[in-house]
């Protein structure tokens, strides 16, 4: 592994994406020995005039539950704190920059040996208006010293990447000025969830799995996210975005990709990507009958949101692929804010039986259901003799729950993982910029038919399944129920 100053630099510090995600993820990261004292700086930056302490004691209780701490825990927060400094400035004038780049670079000084590099992580924790100017900034003041000394500058970036197909390129376009892509991270912490990760290892590594994923065994696949609350407090931000833009295009897209790819020549990043890409551009255009929208009820009760908003925030859309090994299989993409339960799972539904000799007493299909959370699990459903004196069956399961199989292993935070993967130089997990464009191509006319007012929302009660329409559309492409049955997560 590689040595020497590591700066780590959270712009946005004081944001909650930071305080939630971005600290705590370096904090676990620290506690595992990721990130060694004697190399690394993490330094804040926001418009706030703060203290150093201020920022540490604002963090404090993000970074551990108030009961429930260990000692350990404790005196290990205090060393972390300790990491951090905070350097207060704008986005769009030098003079915070340069006071940071002074600081890095006394740090640098300080911990350098002679074959040492320096490495500095750029963690875009902004809004997404104030990223043109912030790129253009660390560009003037914190990299040449870089690239003098032979070290490295990555840039992480957060989602909203564009609202559409054009935004999104100009964007690219502005970044790509000033970085190269193999400096620029864009983040999608979808790809950094346990089961997400596991996906290609499942489908790849497992002999049993080869033969039958293709459209002449599936049915259809079904990749949902549900939540139980609705925008609370960010109405604002999510009414110009909507769920589609939100969750649907970059976080479903992106399981979808694995879920669909052809297998990469290696497990080379750039390898892995261009299945992505490939995958993504066979997509075809989404039909408006493959769409149903929905709004919950109360929704525009928000102060934040305009009384005639349109912006959905359930949708269910139905993507189709044309390449040899999907055509005809619908994979029903959905997600909704205000559902009656919180997970998200993937499910690849199999086809009947052919000739099947069980069909009169049989409850359902063969389904193989991933369960990125909460639980993590993985189950296949299937068909078994009913134990007992009568011949008869029953829907059972082959179950891998984690909390059970994996008993004292403690799954990473998504943040975690990817920060992790910044830091070693691995884009495997992160979104390139063609990946990006091909993801922003499926969407795009439909967010535009959207705004026009073409294709309206459906309400739908708070804490339900969303509109009936998306379940009758679920129907219509060909997912079967399995009535009575429920997969319960074991207990231990
Ligand atoms: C974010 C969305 O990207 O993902 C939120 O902006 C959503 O609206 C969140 O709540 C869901 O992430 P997770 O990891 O809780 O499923």
């Amino acid at each position: 592994p590689e040595t020497g100053p590591l700066s780590i630099i959270v712009l946005g510090a004081s944001g909650d994406l930071a305080k939630k995600k971005t600290f705590p993820a370096l904090f676990n990261l620290y506690r595992q020995g990721f990130l060694p004292s004697d190399q690394v700086q993490i330094y804040g930056y926001a418009r706030t005039k703060i203290s150093d302490d201020e920022l540490r004691d604002r963090l404090r209780s993000y970074l551990v539950h108030d009961n429930g701490a260990s000692p350990e825990q404790l005196d290990d927060l205090s060393k972390f704190l300790q990491l951090i400094k905070y350097v207060s400035g704008s986005y769009d004038s030098e003079d915070g920059f340069c006071l940071l780049d002074k600081d890095i670079s006394e740090h640098e000084s300080k911990k350098k040996s002679a074959e040492d590099s320096s490495r500095r992580l750029f963690y875009l924790a902004l809004p997404p208006s104030v990223y043109p100017s912030a790129y253009n900034i660390v560009l003037i003041c914190c990299i040449c010293f870089l690239f003098l000394a032979g070290g490295w500058t990555r840039i992480v970036v957060e989602k909203p990447f564009g609202r559409d197909l054009e935004s999104a390129e100009q964007l690219s376009a502005q970044i790509a000025e000033l970085f190269d892509e193999p400096q620029i991270y864009r983040i999608d912490h979808y790809l950094g969830k346990e089961l997400v990760q596991n996906m290609l290892v499942l489908r790849f590594a497992n002999r049993f799995f080869l033969p039958c994923w293709n459209r002449d065994n599936i049915d259809n696949v079904q990749i949902v996210f549900r939540e139980n609350f609705g925008t609370e407090g960010r109405g604002g931000y999510f009414d110009q975005y909507g769920i589609i833009r939100d969750i649907i295009q970059n976080h479903l897209l992106q399981v979808f990709c694995l879920v669909a790819m052809e297998k990469p020549i290696s497990l080379k990043p750039e390898h892995i990507r261009d299945e992505k890409v490939k995958v993504l551009e066979s997509v075809l255009p989404i039909n408006d009958d493959d769409v149903v929208l929905g709004q919950y009820e109360g929704y525009r009760d928000d102060p934040t949101v305009p009384d005639h908003s349109n912006t959905p925030t359930f949708a269910t859309v139905i993507l189709r692929i044309h390449n040899e090994r999907w055509e005809g299989v619908p994979f029903i993409i959905k997600a909704g804010k205000a559902l009656n339960s919180r997970k998200a799972d993937i499910r690849v539904q199999f086809k009947d039986v052919p000739g099947d000799i069980y069909k009169c007493s049989k409850k359902g299909r063969n389904e193989l259901v991933i369960r990125l959370q909460p639980s993590e699990a993985i189950y296949m459903k299937l068909t078994v003799k009913k134990p007992g004196l009568e011949m008869s069956t029953e829907q059972s399961e082959l179950d891998l729950s984690y909390r059970q199989r994996y008993q004292g292993v403690t799954i990473p935070e998504a943040y975690e993982r990817l920060i992790l993967d910044t830091i070693r130089g691995d884009q495997q997990h992160f979104v390139r910029r063609d990946e990006l464009k091909a993801s922003w191509e499926i969407f795009t006319p439909l967010l535009h038919r959207i705004e026009n007012g073409e294709l309206k929302p459906i309400p739908y009660k708070p804490g339900s399944r969303g509109p009936t329409e998306a379940d009758e559309l679920l129907k219509e492409a060909g997912y079967d129920q399995t009535h009575g049955y429920t997969w319960n997560p074991p207990s231990s």
